[in-house]
């Protein structure tokens, strides 16, 4: 089964993704570090040469390439959900969780955090937290077709592995 992270920027897939396939004992994929490999470009790097829609397609590709592994946890870029037929396909494919935080917590997270997405402005807190929130207006409606919905604040992967197990003998 292939576990699918999804949710916005900021939310924690990749931290809980990694400690969840520790746990699982299975592989971890990230799917930024993904088409950064492939491309031997970082994603400001793709945004900038491609721009956003050259960038989706190098993504979806990406995602599509790892249909060939069976026992994963992949982490999805906060987008990947939202373009093409991502979601469909994951849906398909396996089993996708959307990891649920609060627009403001987002927010400041990814106001402190180092990397620095090229879709979000960083003026100040309040231009960023009213951009999160209009950002998750159009995106939640496709993280909310995930196949299990968890609150992510103090979320450990004991848990979210618990409720991927519940949710997949339901
Ligand atoms: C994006 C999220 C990023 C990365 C890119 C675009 C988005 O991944 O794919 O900057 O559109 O939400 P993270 O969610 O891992 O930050």
């Amino acid at each position: 089964m292939i576990i699918y992270l999804v949710g916005f920027m900021g939310c924690g897939k990749s931290t809980l993704g990694k400690k969840l396939a520790t746990l699982m004992k299975v592989p971890f994929y990230d799917l930024d570090s993904i088409v950064e490999h492939q491309t031997e470009m970082s994603v400001s790097e793709i945004f900038s040469t491609f721009g956003e829609s050259g960038f989706r397609d190098i993504e979806s590709a990406c995602l599509k390439n790892l249909s060939t592994e069976t026992n994963v946890v992949i982490s999805c870029g906060g987008g990947t959900p939202c373009y093409g037929d991502n979601m469909d396909y994951m849906n398909n494919n396996g089993m996708t969780v959307y990891i649920k935080i609060p627009d403001d917590i987002i927010a400041s997270r990814l106001f402190h955090s180092e990397n620095k997405r090229p879709l979000l402005p960083y003026q100040s807190r309040e231009i960023l937290k009213e951009h999160v929130s209009k950002m998750m207006l159009t995106r939640e409606v496709f993280y909310n077709r995930a196949r299990l919905i968890v609150e992510g604040i103090n979320l450990n992967p004991n848990d979210l592995l618990q409720f991927i197990n519940m949710r997949i003998s339901r």
